[in-house]
């Protein structure tokens, strides 16, 4: 026969597994183990008649068997109020909606929309074209000599010949002049880019670019200035300041490169300017008489502005990200942050 010490261990083992929970088992719970008549009772009357040495051992033993059986009791029937009263809301069809656990934009996207949102409050419309391209659009009706090194295998990912994948967005400007077939133009074209680049904390063989593109009659390089000041502002703060650098792009001319003044330190210079006190975000300039006359305008009559400004630096900025491989590599830990500013 088992003794009593087996049988207390016994006991403890049934209890803690018992599973079941609709309130006849919980009622057959109590009966079994808890009431007068039930095991633990038993095991109790069972103790009186051993010996007082044993006593002191199994005392202990039996009383937290009956503490265990009390606290499981209690666990079963609260867990089964707090069903009934689930379901009870559930039924409740006048109850506010649960939360949806929606998704959060990823950061190129909200950076994407807020500068379409910026340069539409001063009349400019989104413009599209395709990241498969061919060689017309993205270098020779941008005014790339044929020996370009940008045309070099080494830096554009080629499909065969004479298609490829964008190296930047600029071939959109050529698709826009075609399909305004001379008329003025003033849009902006964000989309993805490609380049055979080694990917590291500030490189990526895929990125996101934005490209303006105005053409009217008298525009100059004060109306680009402006409005790239406008846009440094809007993104990055109302206290930022830009520059103009002198540079060199086939398809403007004069070219610049452009920085704004750095956030961090207010231009000052600090760790994140590297002492600078300004911070390149993209390059523009005047369009090159040459691609107006490859493109139906005739550049006595007209002139135009062009920039191209990269989404994810400017993400990278604008939310302190120190790494462009975070924006691809999509761990959702990471996009969950900008869930707020969706
Ligand atoms: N396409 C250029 C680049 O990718 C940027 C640019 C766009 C420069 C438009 C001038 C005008 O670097």
């Amino acid at each position: 026969m088992a003794t009593l010490k087996e049988k207390i261990e016994q006991l403890k083992e049934e209890i803690s597994s018992y599973k079941q929970n609709s309130a006849e088992e919980i009622e057959k719970f109590r009966l079994k183990f808890l009431s007068k008549k039930g095991e633990i009772s038993e095991l109790f009357d069972q103790f009186r008649t051993i010996s007082a040495e044993e006593k002191k051992e199994l005392g202990q033993m039996l009383n937290q068997l009956k503490q265990t059986a009390t606290e499981k009791y209690n666990t079963l029937k609260d867990n089964m109020a707090a069903a009934k009263e689930n379901s009870k809301k559930e039924d409740d069809l006048t109850r506010p909606s649960y939360d949806l656990d929606l998704g959060s934009r990823h950061p190129i996207s909200l950076i994407r929309n807020e500068i379409i949102s910026i340069f539409g409050k001063i009349g400019f419309s989104v413009a599209e074209g395709p990241e498969i391209e061919d060689d017309d659009h993205v270098f020779t009706k941008l005014n790339f000599a044929p020996e370009h090194p940008a045309r070099d295998m080494q830096d554009t990912f080629y499909i065969n010949e004479n298609v490829l994948m964008r190296t930047h967005t600029s071939p959109v400007q050529a698709h826009a002049m075609e399909a305004a077939q001379g008329k003025p133009i003033r849009i902006i074209c964000p989309g993805k880019t490609y380049r055979r680049d080694d990917d590291d904390a500030t490189h990526s063989h895929q990125f996101a670019q934005v490209e303006g593109l105005v053409i009217d009659k008298d525009i100059n390089i004060g109306h680009l200035k402006s409005t790239l000041e406008l846009f440094a502002k809007k993104m990055f703060g109302e206290k930022r300041e830009i520059r103009l650098r002198s540079s060199y792009f086939p398809f403007t001319e004069p070219s610049v490169e452009v920085d704004i003044s750095c956030a961090n330190c207010g231009g000052k210079g600090c760790s994140m300017c590297k002492g600078t006190g300004y911070i390149e975000i993209l390059g523009g300039g005047m369009v090159h008489p040459n691609v107006l006359k490859m493109n139906g305008y005739d550049p006595e009559v007209y002139s135009g502005f062009a920039f191209g400004i990269g989404i994810d630096r400017t993400a990278m900025l604008r939310y302190g990200i120190d790494d462009v491989r975070k924006l691809y590599t999509n761990d959702v830990r990471f996009i969950r942050q900008f869930k707020k500013m969706s």
